[in-house]
């Protein structure tokens, strides 16, 4: 378990696929700038075991209130030693800062635990929500990615936003030492 200041971040099991899998499949919690694909328990048990290494946290209220996720993945060969990251809350659970100190708590501990020097998030330009909370995290956007996804019936574009290790420094909410 990662611990912050107002949510913390559980590692998702098998026992979280169903959950993960629901979640997935509901186009208002993935929002409106992520590609949508329904995806059923057997699709989770595939990608965490697949070549991208996917990682899912569930993200959790302090009172155990499951509200979202944060995942992290290799979108190059794992020898490039970058991440990329992801995230979805709950609609009703938005705007509250649970993201932004989730983001930072996965930074903290993908730096602390791995010997990458980049991480990077891709963000439809349009979705202010998530740039702010990559900027609030220390991730700067480096440019925008042409026809990056496909989405709604239509090829959109990305902005492209990275954190490195030196930028990073230190840990924000975690200690140097997570389990
Ligand atoms: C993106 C998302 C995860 C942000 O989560 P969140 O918990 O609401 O984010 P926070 O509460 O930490 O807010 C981050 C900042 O964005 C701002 N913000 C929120 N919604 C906004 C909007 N529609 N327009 C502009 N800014 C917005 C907040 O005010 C906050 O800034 P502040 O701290 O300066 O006030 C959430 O909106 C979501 O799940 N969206 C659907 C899925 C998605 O788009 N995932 C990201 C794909 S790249």
């Amino acid at each position: 378990m990662l611990e912050g200041k107002t949510v913390n971040l559980r590692l998702a099991e098998k026992e979280d696929f169903p959950l993960l899998a629901e979640w997935a499949n509901r186009l208002e919690v993935f929002g409106e700038y992520n590609p949508v694909h329904q995806m059923s328990r057997a699709d989770f048990e595939k990608i965490f075991d697949g070549p991208h290494e996917e990682k899912w946290f569930i993200v959790e209220k302090k009172d155990g209130g499951k509200i979202g996720f944060v995942a992290h993945f290799h979108v190059l060969h794992p020898a490039g030693r970058q991440l990329e990251i992801g995230y979805s809350l709950l609609p009703n659970e938005r705007g509250k800062g649970y993201c932004s100190e989730a983001v930072k708590i996965l930074v903290d501990y993908l730096f602390l635990s791995k010997d990458i020097g980049r991480i990077q998030a891709q963000t439809d330009p349009r979705n202010l929500a998530s740039q702010k909370v990559l900027e609030k995290a220390g991730f700067k956007k480096e440019g925008t990615l042409r026809n990056s996804f496909f989405m709604r019936g239509e090829k959109r574009d990305a902005y492209i936003y990275s954190i490195l290790r030196e930028e990073w420094k230190e840990p924000k909410i975690l200690t140097k030492n997570p389990e």
